[in-house]
């Protein structure tokens, strides 16, 4: 657990800083709390993204998916790309949210009519996204430091244009959990990855010594990962790590990920754009960093 309050205040930050070291090099992953978003915001997410996905089929088809290859925004469920696929167990919406001039309207719920509400006006577009961006900051200049670094060179190499990505993800309780998988086992494609959990329902697993490790539920916390970018900026140093969502076969779980990407101009070496390889190779089931490495 990370206090990131304690991160940017000077007489608390470098205890945090080692224990942030400590995560990240052995999980590549930790929960953060005293992030400075309040309960009853995280609350306020979670709420309306579920009443979205309560919503009749056709109601939330309104803002589905436009079914070519390379367009991930939108309602939809898991993307067919081949017949051998095995399906993931979920529904969701993917939006984009920065750059801010590349958001695409017409995939925002305007039901509940205060869903974009709640993901896109101020004070909660300021609470959430300047909030995401200062933290992603603070952690990739821990990470350069740790490494003896100069502080901002990865931060120079993702550009100035950040890119960040909304995913609302709803797993329906299905009678054979055992049989079907909310999230095939993954690496993010991000630099960073923030989950808030649903607050009841435990589903997210990370892999580590060939074992499936359950990652708890910890209130008002926010789970944090390293993605396949930082892997590649830190080259191979630090580890995105591999998880899954399982099923419930009772309840239904929600979970929102916000996913901060790289400039897509920028070239991260060796790869541009990397988020478009990265869906080719994940509904394969095969790890995109693995197409990128030379
Ligand atoms: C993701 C993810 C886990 C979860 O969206 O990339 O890993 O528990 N989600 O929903
Ligand atoms: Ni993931």
């Amino acid at each position: 657990m990370i206090h990131l309050h304690r991160l940017s205040s000077p007489s608390t930050a470098q205890q945090e800083l080692a224990k942030l070291h400590h995560a990240l090099n052995s999980w590549g992953c930790f929960q953060a709390i005293n992030h400075g978003m309040k309960s009853s915001f995280l609350d306020k997410m979670r709420q309306v993204s579920k009443q979205f996905f309560q919503l009749p089929k056709e109601e939330k088809q309104k803002c589905a998916r436009e079914r070519e290859p390379n367009n991930i925004e939108g309602y939809d469920n898991d993307i067919i790309y081949s017949e051998n696929q095995r399906l993931d167990w979920t529904d969701r919406v993917y939006l984009k949210v920065l750059p801010e001039d590349q958001r695409k309207f017409k995939f925002w719920p305007q039901n509940p009519n205060d869903f974009s509400y709640t993901f896109l006006s101020p004070p909660t577009l300021n609470e959430l996204y300047r909030k995401y961006k200062a933290e992603t900051e603070v952690i990739i200049k821990a990470m350069t430091n740790s490494l003896n670094l100069e502080e901002d060179c990865f931060l120079n190499e993702c550009g100035e244009r950040d890119v960040m990505f909304l995913r609302f993800n709803y797993y329906p309780p299905c009678p054979m959990p055992d049989h079907v998988l909310g999230l095939k086992p993954h690496a993010d494609g991000s630099t960073i990855t923030f989950l808030l959990q649903d607050k009841l329902v435990q589903g997210l697993q990370g892999l580590k010594y060939d074992q499936w490790f359950k990652v708890p539920i910890i209130l008002d916390a926010l789970v944090i990962n390293v993605g396949d970018q930082t892997e590649i900026l830190s080259n191979g140093i630090f580890r995105s790590p591999i998880h899954r969502a399982v099923i419930n076969s009772e309840k239904e779980r929600l979970t929102v990920a916000i996913f901060c990407l790289a400039d897509s101009e920028k070239e991260i070496k060796p790869v541009k754009n990397y988020s478009e390889i990265y869906f080719q190779y994940y509904h394969q089931g095969k790890r995109p960093i693995e197409a990128s490495k030379i």
